[in-house]
């Protein structure tokens, strides 16, 4: 596993247990990349611990608390110096209900797992991706966050992402005369728990899986990704700019 084109470089991916983030796990592995696998328990990594071996390091991390995410950078800065490739896909739906009829901690939750922990990363790792000769944020949204008109029922997540394009393009604005390239990814419709529990109803072998869609991430962390501050769209299979009101 260690002779591939990310051979010796360290790679951070949260929501590592399962779905997407656990196919970009084992592709950044197969690519030779050492996996640290971020997911809420040891035991949900265990499955991906077997699969890697010695090119993972598990690393459980609630990640809407301050003190975990603080720890596991103190975990990577002390062993690694350095962090090359961060994959921030860990997130949640939340419950299927209007906006007026939003729980308190509902809403927390989705804010603090999709938003607040992912500029968590950014807050903690910074220093660490600066220091890698070719530092790469991938952050994974969806287009719920972006559509024309947006589903009933999903505002909280959709919000998230909304606020998640917003802080990966105001990183990469941040990063963009350092070697840090950052983007964010939009996977569409992949055949996950996730996906499942909000569409019981779909036939599962109709979607494409997190596995078709994990070469395409470790695309973006090669040291040879030059973009930042964009989408790549799975869908479309193509690189998107944001446009707004100037
Ligand atoms: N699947 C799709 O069709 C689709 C479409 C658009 C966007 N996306 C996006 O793709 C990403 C991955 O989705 P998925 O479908 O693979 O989801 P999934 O199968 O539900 O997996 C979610 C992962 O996130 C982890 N996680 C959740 N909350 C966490 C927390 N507080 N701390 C640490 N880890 C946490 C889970 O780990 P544990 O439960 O083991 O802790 C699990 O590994 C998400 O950002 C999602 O919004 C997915």
């Amino acid at each position: 596993m260690n002779s591939g084109i990310l051979s010796g470089k360290i790679a951070l991916v949260t929501g590592a247990s399962r779905g997407i983030g656990r196919a970009v796990a084992v592709e950044l592995a197969r690519q030779g990349a050492h996996v640290i696998a971020v997911a809420r328990s040891a035991h949900s990594l265990s499955g991906l611990v077997e699969e890697l071996g010695a090119a993972c390091s598990p690393a459980p991390c609630e990640l809407g608390r301050r003190e975990d995410v603080e720890k596991l950078a103190e975990f990577v800065r002390t062993k690694w110096k350095r962090l090359d490739i961060l994959v921030a896909n860990a997130a949640i739906m939340g419950p299927r209900t209007m906006l007026g009829n939003l729980e308190d901690d509902d809403w927390r939750e989705v804010i603090d797992t999709n938003v607040t922990a992912n500029w968590r990363l950014i807050r903690h790792f910074d220093t660490l991706l600066r220091a890698a000769e070719a530092g790469r944020a991938v952050f994974v949204t969806s287009g719920a966050g972006s559509r024309g008109k947006m589903a009933a029922g999903r505002g909280a997540y959709a919000i998230s992402k909304a606020a998640l394009d917003a802080l990966a393009r105001s990183y990469a604005t941040e990063t963009e005369a350092s070697r840090v390239r950052v983007m964010l990814c939009n996977p569409g419709l992949l055949r996950t728990d996730l996906r499942a529990s909000i569409a019981p109803d779909e036939d599962p072998m109709s979607l494409r899986t997190p596995a078709d869609f994990a070469p395409k991430v470790v695309q973006l962390c090669l040291p040879t990704w030059t973009q930042t501050g964009k989408m790549y769209d799975f869908p479309q299979d193509r690189i998107l700019e944001f446009r707004g009101p100037e």
